[in-house]
């Protein structure tokens, strides 16, 4: 939160989450749990009573700079509503943008609008590190909704809760990422998310030389002691994964993307026969390229296509997020309110369902 440097990686939680959440290395373990453990809250008295009002008072702006969203985006704004907070959807193409206004120097001038320590930015940049410079300069607390091909944190907390809700044991699972993992920003927030969680097997599955994974990346998770494999052909892994999650080809990252569409359409998608007869969850941040799809339509009839589930924990995610950054929790307000929350912890005592 705002200081005249840009600051590179705000501080981990530990336990106090009133600032920005720019990366997932800011997350402990303990973090991680009690976010998931509020959403599962947040869900619960929403579904049950309706009433999670947490947020009055706090104003949002939500700066998509690179402003195609629907999944981040939406949650976000269904995630304020149910908190009872408001926003405020900045519209990039009718904005001063047009006149050649900064990045930098809008969110200097919207921070002017919002109270710090009480409001936030929700903000998404096709160029990476432009985050970190937001962050630099707001004294309102900044969100990151997509860095570039850089990181997506708050995409990583909906898939790691998906993932878990599903395993007993995260230890034995093998989670394969298929697609396009050097533009794929989620994969660059899930896949540390998950190191740090105790997931010890990954395989990167790019089916293309130019979509392999930085090798800072499997540098990284080759530290955190997980083993890593790489292959171009998802039929070598997919029996044996627990998880498959693909990602599309990130073709707005390309200078010439009539040549990237001639280059790779077709090869990130995953036909039935492909992964016939394997145990493994079918999982996908969306959206999916109607011009290069991911997913062959037969593979939706699957029940371990939990796609839609994934999606839907975006809402309960976000919304504990926004409750704990500013300072206030659903579970407080269940004991406020005299609700009486059942946690029932799962079998490996990681998440936990709620009864109301
Ligand atoms: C992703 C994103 O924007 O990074 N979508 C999302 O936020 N759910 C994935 C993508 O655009 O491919």
């Amino acid at each position: 939160m705002g200081s005249a440097e840009v600051t590179p990686t705000p501080r981990q939680f530990n336990g106090d989450f009133r600032t920005d959440f720019l990366s997932v290395d800011q997350l402990t373990l303990e973090d991680l749990d009690t976010i998931h453990r509020e959403a599962d809250i947040m869900r619960a008295l929403a579904q049950h009573r309706g009433e999670v009002s947490l947020l009055q008072g706090h104003v949002y702006d939500l700066v998509f700079w690179e402003s195609p969203s629907t999944r981040t985006k939406e949650s976000f704004k269904h995630a304020i509503i149910r908190l009872g907070g408001k926003f405020v959807d900045f519209h990039l193409e009718s904005s001063s943008k047009e006149k050649g206004e900064t990045f930098e120097d809008t969110i200097t001038m919207l921070d002017s609008y919002l109270v710090a320590e009480r409001d936030g930015f929700i903000i998404r940049n096709k160029e990476e590190g432009k985050l970190a410079a937001a962050a630099g300069i707001a004294d309102a607390i900044v969100i990151n909704a997509g860095d570039g091909s850089g990181e997506h944190p708050t995409q990583a907390l909906l898939d790691t809760k998906t993932i878990r809700e599903r395993f007993p044991s995260l230890e034995e699972i093998h989670v394969v990422f298929f697609g396009d993992i050097k533009g794929g920003r989620t994969v660059h927030s899930t896949a540390p998310l998950l190191a740090k969680m105790g997931v010890k097997r990954m395989t990167f599955a790019a089916p293309h030389e130019e979509l392999r994974p930085d090798p800072h990346m499997i540098k990284a998770l080759g530290e955190a002691d997980v083993e890593v494999t790489e292959t171009d052909d998802l039929r070598e892994v997919a029996q044996d994964a627990d998880v498959i999650y693909a990602v599309r080809t990130q073709y707005e990252r390309w200078e010439d993307q009539a040549v990237a569409r001639a280059k790779f359409t077709g090869k990130c998608l995953i036909m039935p026969e492909m992964i016939k007869g394997s145990r493994a969850l079918v999982m996908h941040p969306l959206p999916e390229d109607k011009e290069d799809i991911n997913f062959h339509p037969e593979l939706r009839k699957l029940p371990g296509y939990i796609v839609n589930e994934q999606a839907a924990n975006g809402q309960w995610t976000r919304m504990a997020l926004l409750g704990l950054q500013a300072g206030k929790t659903a579970t407080r307000l269940a004991e406020l309110y005299g609700i009486k929350l059942k946690l029932l912890v799962t079998q490996n005592g990681n998440g936990c369902a709620v009864t109301v």
